[in-house]
C-alpha cells in the first residue's frame, strides 16, 4: 500500500478507535491499530519473501519462527504468508512501518530495515505469547488475527542504560537485556562502564585500569552498609569487556537496530581508575582500592554538596589525565559508531579539589572562581577530546554547572529542570528524570520489596511526559530509564527491576501522548506477562500490590489510606496480626490505626483470587512513611 499524509489521516479517521486497538495488546501502543474480522492460519510451512537488503531482519524472523513453532521456513516469492517491502514514503520516516494481515498473508512494509524489525516485533506481539519460546511449542494454533497497522514512533531515541561497573555482567547478559529492549522497540543502549566500583572495558595503552580497576573484593549485602574490605583482601571479584568483547555487543546491538552509547564517568565516580593510577587523583598517596560497596561517600554534604572521604575525582590540574583521557577516548571512539559518547559528570565531590594547592593554582592561571568553574573547565577539556576523535559529547546535567558549550548534549537526571535549562541553551537533551524514569528504585510496597534509594511505582513512570512546557520539543532527542545496579547482582534481578516498568518507558518514548490512557496501559501490561514468561524474561508484579499511605493528624493518630495501582482491586486486610484472606475487612476508606496495632497485614484480590503478595507493614514502617497533616 502507497501511503501518503491523507491516506494516514483517511485510516486514522474510519478505522480508528482505542478499543479496537487495545484488544491486541500491543506495547508500545501503535500510531494506529484497526483490527479486522478473522484470522491467518500459518501454513504446515512458512514461506517469507523479501528483498535480499532486508536479509538481515528476514534471517531474525526465519530463525524465531523455526524455534518456537518448529515448521520449516523457507524463502520464496510464491505463496508467501509473510512478505516485506521496502518501499518509500515520507509519513512513514527511518523507523515507521506498515503492518497488514489478511486472508491472503501477511505484509510488513517500511522504508528502513529498521522499520521492517519494528513491524516484526508487533507481528510478533500478537501471535501466540509462545513465539517467543526458545523451543518448539507444538500445541500452539498458529495464528494472528487480521489487522492494520500504521506506526512510526514519536522519539528517536528510547532509551535504557545498564550499569555495569556497581556489578559486572556478562557479554550474554548484556545480550540478554538488549534482546529485552527489542521487542518494545527501544533503539539506544546507554552502557555505563565505569564508576568507582569498576571499570569494565579494555584500554590497551592503559593497561592497568582493567588488571586493577576491575576487580574488588566480594561482598554481599546491603549496598553501602557494609564492611570495608582490608588493603591486602584478595581483589577476586568482577571483570571487564575486551575490546572484541565489545565489537561482538555493539554488532549484536545494530543486529536489533539498538545503538550503544558508552559512558565513561568522569571527574567523579572514578575510584577505580584512582585505583589503577593514583597519581591521577589530587591523593597520589592515598592506599587506593576498587570500592566493595562500602560508604566513603556522603551524599548530603556539607551545605548541600556531596562529599567524598576517600578522593573519588580525577584531578582536573593535572596534564597526565588529559593525557590519559585522551587515550581512554582515543580507543573507545572507534569501538561505538554512534554519534555520543557520554563522559558522565554527575556527582562529582569537590572537597578534595577544594584543598589540593594544584588545583588553586589551576584557578588562578584560568580565571575560575568556584569549583563549578573548575569542573566547567575540565568538560571543555574532554568535550575537546571527545571531539577530537570525531564525536559528539553527552553528560549528565551536572554539566551545564559552570558553563557548557558546543553541540555538547545534555541527560536531565536531577528532574526535567537540567534539560529544560540545557534546550534553553540551544543543547540537545535526553529526558531521564530519576522521578520518573530510575527504574532501580523499588517499586511496590517498601516493605515487601527492600529500599533501593526511594520508591516509583509504574503508574508515576508511565505518566511523564518528555516534552515540558515552553521549549523547543525539536531539541528533546527522546527518554531514556536507567537501570543502576547497586542491589543487583545478577541479571534476573536486573529483569525483576527493569519489566514492566521499562513497558511505560517504551510507550512513552514511541507512542503518540494522545494515545496514552494508564487504565488501558495496565490491562496491556497484564497481556504481556504472558509473553514475557515465554520469554523467560523475570518481572515484577508490583502493580497488583496496594499503595499504602499513612498520615498523622493533629491529635497525633496515624490514619491509613490504601488504593489500588490499578483498577479493579478488592483490598483486604488485618489488624490483629492474623493472616488477611478474601472474608477479612475490606479496605473502603482511609481509617484510624488503633493505638497499640503492631501489624498490618494486606492482599488485593481480584475475581475472588489473591491477586497481589501479602503485605506485612510493621507500625514503625507506617510511622515512619507518615505525612503530618497540620
Ligand atoms: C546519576 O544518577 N547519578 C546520574
Amino acid at each position: 500500500m502507497k501511503l501518503n499524509k491523507w491516506t494516514l489521516l483517511v485510516l486514522a479517521v474510519v478505522c480508528g478507535s482505542q478499543l479496537k486497538a487495545q484488544s491486541l495488546n500491543i506495547i508500545p501502543e501503535p500510531f494506529h491499530v484497526a483490527k479486522g474480522t478473522g484470522v491467518f492460519q500459518f501454513p504446515k510451512s512458512i514461506a517469507i519473501n523479501a528483498p535480499s537488503s532486508a536479509n538481515d531482519v528476514t534471517d531474525q524472523i526465519a530463525l524465531q519462527l523455526r524455534k518456537a513453532t518448529g515448521k520449516t521456513v523457507y524463502f520464496s516469492k510464491n505463496n508467501a504468508s509473510i512478505n516485506l517491502d521496502i518501499i518509500k514514503d515520507e509519513v512513514l520516516g527511518t523507523e515507521g512501518y506498515t503492518l497488514n494481515i489478511n486472508a491472503e498473508g501477511i505484509t510488513i512494509s517500511a522504508n528502513t530495515n529498521a522499520g521492517l524489525f519494528y513491524g516484526w516485533q508487533t507481528l510478533q506481539q500478537i501471535m501466540p505469547s509462545a513465539v517467543y519460546a526458545k523451543t518448539v511449542q507444538s500445541n500452539t494454533n498458529w495464528q494472528v488475527p487480521f489487522v492494520s497497522v500504521i506506526d512510526k514512533p514519536r522519539f528517536g531515541w528510547r532509551g535504557l542504560m545498564l550499569d555495569v561497573s556497581r556489578h559486572f555482567f556478562s557479554k550474554a547478559d548484556v545480550k540478554v537485556f538488549i534482546d529485552d529492549m527489542a521487542r518494545y522497540k527501544y533503539n539506544r543502549f546507554h552502557w555505563h562502564l565505569t564508576d568507582d566500583q569498576g571499570w569494565r572495558i579494555e584500554i590497551k595503552s592503559l593497561p592497568k585500569l582493567t588488571e586493577v580497576g576491575a576487580w574488588r573484593a566480594e561482598r554481599k549485602g546491603k549496598w553501602m552498609n557494609i564492611t570495608t574490605p582490608a588493603i591486602n583482601e584478595p581483589k577476586t571479584y568482577g571483570g571487564f569487556y575486551t575490546q572484541e568483547d565489545i565489537k561482538e555487543i555493539v554488532a549484536y546491538a545494530k543486529s536489533k537496530f539498538i545503538e550503544v552509547i558508552p559512558e565513561i564517568d568522569i571527574p567523579g565516580h572514578s575510584m577505580a581508575i584512582n585505583t589503577a593510577y593514583p597519581q591521577l587523583s589530587t591523593t597520589p598517596n592515598y592506599p587506593y582500592q576498587v570500592n566493595a560497596g562500602d560508604e566513603f561517600m556522603d551524599w548530603e554534604g556539607i551545605n548541600g554538596h556531596v562529599t567524598a572521604r576517600i578522593d573519588n575525582s580525577l584531578d582536573p590540574s593535572n596534564e597526565l589525565v588529559y593525557t590519559y583521557l585522551d587515550k581512554i577516548f582515543g580507543e573507545i571512539a572507534p569501538l561505538f559508531p554512534f554519534e555520543y559518547i557520554h563522559m558522565g559528570g554527575d556527582e562529582n565531590a569537590k572537597n578534595n579539589w577544594e584543598k589540593s594547592a594544584n588545583v588553586q593554582a589551576l584557578m588562578k592561571k584560568e580565571g575560575l572562581k568556584n569549583q563549578n568553574e573548575v569542573q566547567s573547565y575540565f568538560v571543555r577539556r574532554v568535550q575537546k577530546i571527545i571531539n577530537s576523535k570525531g564525536k559528539k559529547m553527552m553528560g549528565w546535567d551536572e554539566i551545564l554547572e559552570g558553563g557548557l558549550s558546543g553541540d555538547a548534549a545534555v541527560m536531565s537526571w536531577r528532574g526535567i529542570a537540567g534539560g529544560v535549562e540545557a534546550a534553553k541553551q540551544g543543547h540537545k537533551v535526553v529526558m531521564s528524570p530519576n522521578q520518573y524514569n530510575y527504574i532501580d528504585f523499588y517499586q511496590g510496597e517498601l516493605t515487601a520489596e527492600g529500599k533501593v534509594y526511594s520508591g516509583l511505582r509504574m503508574k508515576k513512570t508511565y505518566s511523564f511526559d518528555p516534552i515540558p512546557e515552553g521549549i523547543d520539543s525539536s531539541l528533546i532527542l527522546g527518554n531514556q530509564g536507567n537501570q543502576w545496579t547497586e542491589q543487583l547482582q545478577n541479571m534476573r534481578n536486573v529483569q525483576y527491576m527493569t519489566w514492566p516498568r521499562a513497558l511505560a518507558i517504551a510507550e512513552t518514548s514511541w507512542s503518540p501522548k494522545e494515545k496514552k490512557n494508564w487504565n488501558l496501559f495496565s490491562k496491556k501490561v497484564e497481556a504481556q506477562f504472558d509473553k514475557l514468561d515465554a520469554a523467560n524474561v523475570k518481572y515484577a508484579k508490583s502493580m497488583f500490590d496496594p499503595i499504602v499511605t499513612t498520615q498523622l493528624n493533629t491529635k497525633g493518630e496515624l490514619i491509613v489510606n490504601m488504593e489500588g495501582e490499578v483498577d479493579g482491586l478488592k483490598i483486604c486486610y488485618t489488624i490483629d496480626e492474623s493472616m488477611p484472606d478474601n472474608f477479612s475487612e475490606v479496605f473502603t476508606k482511609p481509617f484510624v490505626l488503633p493505638e497499640d496495632v503492631t501489624i498490618l497485614r494486606v492482599i488485593a484480590y481480584r475475581d475472588g483470587k489473591q491477586i497481589s503478595k501479602l503485605l506485612n507493614i510493621p507500625i514503625e514502617s507506617l510511622k515512619k512513611r507518615a505525612v503530618k497533616v497540620l
